[in-house]
This record gives C-alpha cells, sequence and structure tokens, in this order.
C-alpha cells in the first residue's frame, strides 16, 4: 500500500466529510440498475467516508467497500454504525491488492471517480482487475471526469492526451468514443450519459462538475 497516497488522502479526510453526507448523483443513478438485475454483492473501492457504501447498504445489498484512508473508514464504519448497518463491510485496503481472490464473486461494482486517477496504461489495468472481481452479466457502473467539461479541463500539465497534473495528481478527461473502445472488448455498454456533480464545498468555491454516468454488462 503507498504510504504516500494512504497520508495524502488521511489529511484530506481529516476534514471530515468533504463531499457532504449525501450519496452521489450516479450512485442514485446506479441503484435502479443494480435493483432491477436483483444484485446481492456489491463492491464500491475507494469508497471515501462512505456517502455511497452506505446508501447501497440503506437498500439491503451486501456491500463490500475498501479505502485506503483508515481515517475514511473510520468514518464509513461508524456513519453504517449509527444508522444500524449490519450489512455493509468497510475494510482498510488497497483496492490494487484485495485481501480476497480475483474470482468473479460481485453482482455489481460501483466506482465513483476513482478512474480518473490514473495514466492511460494503469487505467486499463485497473479495468481488467475490477473486471476479474465481477461475475459474469455483472454491472459495472461509474462515475469520471468528462473532457467535455468545460470548467475542468485543461488544468495543470499535460502528461498524456487528456491527462493532467494537477498539484501533483493525475486528473484524466475521458472522451465517450474512448470509453466505448476502453469497455468493448469485456462489456456490453448499457448507459452513457453526462450528469452534474457537485465537487467542491468550500463556501463561496461552489463548482459542478460534469460527469460521466456509465453503465456496463460484463460479457
Ligand atoms: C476521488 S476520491 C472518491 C471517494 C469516493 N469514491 C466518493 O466518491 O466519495 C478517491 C478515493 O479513492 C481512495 N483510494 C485511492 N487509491 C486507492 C487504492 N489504491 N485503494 C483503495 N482506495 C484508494 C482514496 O482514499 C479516496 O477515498
Amino acid at each position: 500500500m503507498s504510504m504516500m497516497l494512504q497520508t495524502y488522502w488521511n489529511s484530506r479526510f481529516e476534514a471530515g466529510d468533504i463531499w457532504g453526507t449525501e450519496a452521489t448523483p450516479s450512485a442514485v443513478m446506479a441503484y435502479p440498475y443494480f435493483a432491477a438485475d436483483q444484485a446481492k454483492q456489491l463492491f464500491v473501492p475507494g469508497c471515501g467516508y462512505g456517502r455511497n457504501s452506505n446508501f447501497f447498504g440503506e437498500y439491503a445489498f451486501e456491500v463490500t467497500a475498501c479505502d485506503i484512508s483508515e481515517v475514511a473508514i473510520e468514518r464509513a464504519s461508524s456513519h453504517a454504525k449509527a444508522v444500524g448497518l449490519a450489512n455493509v463491510n468497510h475494510f482498510v485496503g488497497d483496492y490494487l491488492n484485495l485481501p480476497f481472490p480475483s474470482t468473479e464473486r460481485f453482482d455489481g461494482i460501483y466506482l465513483s471517480n476513482i478512474l480518473h486517477m490514473y495514466t492511460e496504461e494503469e487505467r486499463q489495468q485497473l479495468l481488467t482487475h475490477f473486471t476479474s472481481l465481477l461475475r459474469k452479466d455483472g454491472l459495472l457502473i461509474f462515475s469520471c471526469l468528462s473532457a467535455r467539461d468545460e470548467k475542468l479541463y485543461g488544468t495543470g500539465v499535460e502528461i498524456e492526451k487528456d491527462t493532467f497534473l494537477v498539484h501533483e495528481r493525475i486528473a484524466h478527461f475521458f472522451q465517450e468514443e474512448e470509453l466505448f473502445g476502453m469497455l468493448e472488448d469485456q462489456y456490453q455498454v448499457v448507459e452513457m450519459t453526462l450528469h452534474k456533480q457537485r465537487i467542491d464545498f468550500k463556501a463561496g468555491a461552489e463548482q459542478d462538475a460534469q460527469l460521466w454516468f456509465v453503465v456496463a454488462r460484463k460479457k
């Protein structure tokens, strides 16, 4: 587990529930898909302080959720406990190095704003890894940054196509055709739409991001 990454995220989450306590719009949009599929086992990698893992837990899915930040997981677990959710298992862990085998165990995987943090090669490896955890016909549902976001796109130094280094953090902005290309071998794309998400809650700095909402079914 990368200590630098852990330290970075811990320090961000020391400030509390930095993006608010409500589930993200994409988690709310994902719910009917998981429900219609009668999904039982969901995985939420990089769950942060649990705003989405606990949201899914409230709908009685069996939720496994991990984050590299122990500060985040402490908050996520205490939120779950406060509302009596025994069906959400939060643990501190690196989603690239999980304490269980990659054996197609989940009916659904939900990623809120994870895939944009990587270079092209890393994104491909991450997708392959998450795919190995999903059963055939399972749903991968995620939100990610969009190259159509005119306000956010282009800040920082471009290190790869549509990938920028902003305060030493990678931010990749996805194109629609790129997402189709990335998914086509292993998935059937069910929905790909743009939606808005509030991303900055500091006083006077409220900002909406234009994100992709992607629903893909494993072939
Ligand atoms: C942009 S935040 C999104 C948090 C959460 N998905 C949400 O929307 O509230 C990225 C999250 O990924 C976590 N993270 C980054 N790298 C990770 C890794 N290798 N394993 C597990 N979690 C990781 C961070 O700690 C952080 O909580």
